[in-house]
């Protein structure tokens, strides 16, 4: 066996165990009650995903790649999202706690004997041998259990009750954002976006291709909570020529004032899982939905920035006219380069993390919050679903708005610069927020 075999079998397995000590801590938190209960209509009652990861597991990687038979046929089409939405969820003859956790446990003990004996190989031609090339199967599954993880985060922020989640570390060295300019050029001409070299990368952020991006200024931080309180004191609510036609309408409906988990006590106060306080001025504003974001940016005359602005951003590097894997360069995320993991459980000031500056200057395009951009989630040219066909293509069109960058909930695993999420542009209860773009003058491009 090869060094270079031994070392991926540790990453892999590394990986899965991170992925699973998250969701073991986000479903012991609470009681089994809590467990079962749906705690919004927006999401999953937690131990269906705790199953649901599970099931996932074993069909990707027991039976798929493993060849093996299935273990409980029959709970396959609970698990199955596409067969029940999240709102009909706590109505289905789940699995209980003891045996979802049973069930995990032991698809995962088969995992990790599959993963001791098999043959990674790097072969490109059948869907088997294409399956385990640099361990890509093993990678997709441990992202999709970090998924489920930000979701199931998601679900605790929704919950009523009384506060049982702690950040784990402290938050990063005092921020410098006074210090900073407000924007930072990103020169205009052609680079690569997308990638087809990144060994886990998944298939909606393949195929690598070449974008012509005319100059432009991006926001240097994520806009902070004291700039869009700013937005609300100007009547930004109140005002439908800041509003799409939808946003509007949106807004109208849905009696949009501030955002989710902000309510106002003579200064406006956040709910962060379960613990109300002030909101932090230099913060990061987070769970606003898309049409929020557009309408402040049309506020403060900018736009929201395209997906593939966004992306040459934070990946275009002018000195080689590379792309890089990641703001700083190509290294994997550490904890002094980005808010990832679930480690502070709130994002970090605007101007955080120098170190994980972009080459225009931008800070935390990586981590802290999931940025809205104003593109439409869509194939790149060449795309082909690969290997899960519901994971990105039963998604693509107009209904469906990009973020990108990755929160603080989001595992260093499933997150890099090409990485691409998704939702509906009304979605709030996601750890979401933005920044503000605008071109450059015609002789600056
Ligand atoms: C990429 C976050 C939109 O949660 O719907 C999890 C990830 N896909 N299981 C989602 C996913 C299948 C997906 N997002
Ligand atoms: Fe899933």
């Amino acid at each position: 066996m090869t060094e270079h075999t031994q070392a991926l079998r540790g990453r892999i397995a590394a990986e899965l165990l991170a992925a699973r000590d998250r969701t073991t801590l986000l479903t012991t938190a609470v009681d089994d009650a809590d467990l079962v209960r749906q705690h919004s209509p927006l999401m999953s009652p937690l131990v269906w995903d705790l199953a649901h990861v599970a099931n996932q597991e074993e069909l990707w990687l027991l039976r798929e790649v493993g060849g093996r038979t299935p273990m409980h046929p029959e709970i396959d089409p609970l698990y199955n999202a596409f067969e029940h939405p999240r709102a009909e969820r706590p109505t289905l003859p789940l699995l209980p706690p003891h045996e979802a956790r049973g069930y995990g446990h032991e698809v995962r003990g088969r995992v990790l004997d599959l993963l001791d004996r098999v043959r990674f190989g790097s072969a490109r031609d059948g869907n088997g041998e294409r399956l385990l090339a640099d361990g890509f199967a093993f990678g997709m599954i441990a992202q999709h259990e970090v998924q489920h993880d930000e979701t199931m985060l998601a679900t605790h922020q929704l919950r009523i009750g009384p506060p049982v989640l702690s950040a784990p570390a402290p938050g990063p060295a005092p921020a410098d954002a006074a210090a900073l300019p407000a924007e930072v050029f990103v020169p205009g001409g052609p680079f690569t976006m997308g990638t087809s070299a990144e060994p886990w990368a998944l298939d909606n952020e393949r195929p690598a291709h070449v974008v012509d991006v005319p100059g432009f200024y991006l926001d240097t931080t994520p806009v902070t909570n004291a700039a869009y309180a700013q937005f609300i004191a100007d009547g930004g609510y109140d005002d439908p020529r800041l509003w799409t036609a939808g946003g509007w309408a949106h807004r109208q409906r849905a009696g949009l004032a501030a955002p989710l988990f902000w309510r106002w006590e003579g200064e406006w106060v956040r709910v962060s899982f379960g613990v109300p306080a002030p909101i932090i001025p230099n913060e990061p504003v987070l769970h606003v939905c898309w049409y929020e974001a557009d309408a402040y940016a049309r506020w403060a005359g900018r736009r929201l920035p395209a997906e593939a602005e966004w992306e040459k951003a934070a990946r275009y590097d002018p000195v080689t006219g590379r792309s890089r894997r990641y703001p700083w360069g190509d290294d994997d995320p550490t904890p002094s380069l980005a808010n990832l993991g679930q480690r502070h459980l709130r994002p970090a000031p605007a101007g955080s993390y120098p170190a994980g500056a972009a080459p225009c200057g931008a800070r935390q395009l990586i981590g802290d919050v999931w940025e809205w951009t104003s593109s439409d989630f869509l194939p790149y040219p060449g795309f082909t679903a690969w290997p899960y066909k519901e994971y990105s293509q039963v998604f693509f069109g107009p209904e469906y708005k990009v973020l990108r960058g990755g929160a603080f909930g989001v595992s260093p695993v499933a997150c890099r610069g090409t990485f691409r999420n998704w939702d509906y542009p009304i979605r709030r209860q996601i750890f979401a927020g933005f920044r503000t773009a605008r071109p450059a003058p015609e002789a600056a491009r």
